[in-house]
């Protein structure tokens, strides 16, 4: 199964806390988006890759993929103000309409190629398709002064790639925008069409980059790869 991925990389990286967009950040050896991207590079089921970029460090980004080279072709396109605003300008690039769309965080470059083939697979038959985990922690809910305890088993964790068909997410995201609707993850425009969504039961390893913290288990988790514990 042939999928494109849209990678996002257009956001700030605010609670990083290190000033500047965290895509740039050098991650063991090299910057976290050229992590990410790589993922895709290798993963022969993937025919484009469109990476969504703000306006303002498209040079910068440009710059990088001349300094780690990509084998495939990286599309840009530049992004919005939201999450998913980005989305939608990436949405609009896509060459191959025929083949599912994944939608990825560049912050999340742990994910294994076992997963995007199962996603691609689920994201053929169903249409959407999403990584998630179970949840490990009792999740409350906190509602004025009552406190609710919600049923773990219920609960996953949605990550990224979200996979869908180009028509549907389109619509979805069409949908939204003309109700100003925004969410946090594509998957929740197209719940909102009452539409399925298919779970595919992802890794605690695949991480999304977020706080500092998160530096030092992405350190941890390569140099576990290097000595062949991991991925
Ligand atoms: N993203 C994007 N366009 C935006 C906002 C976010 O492409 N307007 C991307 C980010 O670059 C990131 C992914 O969406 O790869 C997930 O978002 P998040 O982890 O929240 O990253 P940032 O928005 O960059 O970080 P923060 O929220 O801490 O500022
Ligand atoms: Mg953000």
């Amino acid at each position: 199964t042939k999928y494109t991925a849209i990678v996002l990389a257009a956001g700030q990286g605010k609670r990083m806390l290190t000033g500047r967009n965290k895509q740039f950040l050098i991650v063991d050896d090299k910057p976290l988006i050229i992590h990410t991207l790589s993922v895709f590079d290798q993963d022969d089921w993937c025919e484009e890759i469109i990476l969504v970029t703000n306006e303002k460090e498209r040079f910068q980004m440009e710059q990088l993929l001349a300094d780690f080279p990509i084998q495939k072709e990286v599309r840009l396109v530049d992004g919005g103000a939201e999450r998913q605003d980005s989305v939608y300008a990436g949405l609009t690039a896509v060459e191959n309409r025929n083949v599912p769309v994944f939608i990825h965080d560049g912050a999340r470059p742990f994910v294994s190629r076992k997963l995007l083939h199962e996603l691609a697979e689920t994201a053929r038959g169903k249409k959407a398709a999403l990584l998630a985990t179970r949840v490990t922690d009792t999740i409350k809910r906190k509602a004025a002064t009552r406190l609710e305890t919600l049923a773990r088993s219920t609960l996953w964790a949605a990550q990224t790639p979200q996979a869908f068909s180009y028509d549907l997410i389109k619509l979805a995201h069409e949908e939204a925008k003309k109700r100003g609707y925004y969410g946090t993850d594509d998957a929740s425009l197209v719940e909102r069409l009452d539409h399925e969504v298919a779970i595919v039961e992802g890794s605690y390893d695949n991480i999304k980059l977020t706080t500092p913290e998160d530096l030092h288990k992405a350190e941890a988790y390569l140099s576990n790869q290097r000595k062949g514990k991991v991925g």
